[in-house]
């Protein structure tokens, strides 16, 4: 292990396939003045998460925890001209600055941030008839992911993706010893995907500038079996 090479070759990737960017420097310039923690994802993970988007051509993406909006802009410019993102932040003065962000990335006809407790807003938007989304991006409060798989599966359709952020944690994920709050929801999240049919999954670890961690990458294939199943 090498943190220093990750960051070297992080710093590689990034200068040579993705380049300096007007707008997101400017979100992680205001981020950083605003006092938030830089726990964005990286430029190169950032980007990977647009083009899955691209791939997937999805048209209506769900973020959970939008922190200063890098993700969601990132994933916002993935959409197609009448698109859509909708992203849900517990802390009314980081949604703001996330909003301002976003507005200067000239996004803000495509994005909508929704304060509030992530679990809440979920059932808001399950009570109110969401269309269902193509892409769901789970970054917020690990221990939350059980309640975010849950929840989403009722905002989900066939063919729905869904990506979650920071499964592997330095390796906490698979020491069962760890009792950290993020590790259980991360472990429980895995069980539950495992669990249930009508999704299908696999994890990916990452080294880089954000240390040793990890996306879990699902595709449901019916959403119904699923969450009858994790009831
Ligand atoms: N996706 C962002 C990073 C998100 S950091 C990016 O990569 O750019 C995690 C965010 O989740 C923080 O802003 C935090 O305030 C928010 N959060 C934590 N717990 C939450 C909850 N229960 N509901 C909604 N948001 C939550
Ligand atoms: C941390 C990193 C993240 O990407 C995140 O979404 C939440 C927390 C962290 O390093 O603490
Ligand atoms: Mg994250």
């Amino acid at each position: 292990m090498n943190p220093e090479m990750w960051h070297t070759v992080d710093d590689y990737i990034s200068s040579t396939l993705i380049g300096p960017d007007t707008a997101l420097d400017a979100t992680l310039a205001a981020s950083d003045h605003a006092g938030l923690r830089a726990i964005n994802v990286a430029p190169n993970q950032g980007k990977f998460l647009h083009l899955l988007a691209r791939i997937h051509g999805a048209r209506r993406i769900l973020e959970i925890g939008t922190l200063g909006g890098y993700s969601a802009i990132w994933l916002a410019r993935a959409l197609p001209a009448d698109g859509a993102l909708i992203s849900l932040e517990a802390d009314a003065d980081t949604a703001k600055i996330a909003r301002d962000n976003i507005a200067s990335a000239g996004l803000a006809d495509k994005v909508t941030v929704i304060t509030g407790l992530a679990a809440d807003s979920l059932h808001e938007l399950i009570r109110n008839g969401t269309a269902p989304f193509d892409l769901i991006f789970i970054d917020a409060d690990k221990s939350g992911n059980p309640d975010y798989l849950r929840l989403t599966l009722q905002l989900a359709r066939a063919g729905t993706v869904m990506v979650a952020d920071n499964v592997v944690r330095s390796g906490r994920v698979a020491d069962r010893s760890s009792n950290e709050p993020d590790a259980v929801g991360i472990r429980r999240y895995f069980d539950m995907l495992a669990a249930a049919p009508g999704i299908d999954s696999t994890a990916v670890q990452t080294v880089g500038i954000k240390g040793w961690d990890g996306f879990a990458i699902s595709i449901v294939s019916d959403p119904a079996a699923a969450s009858a199943a994790l009831r």
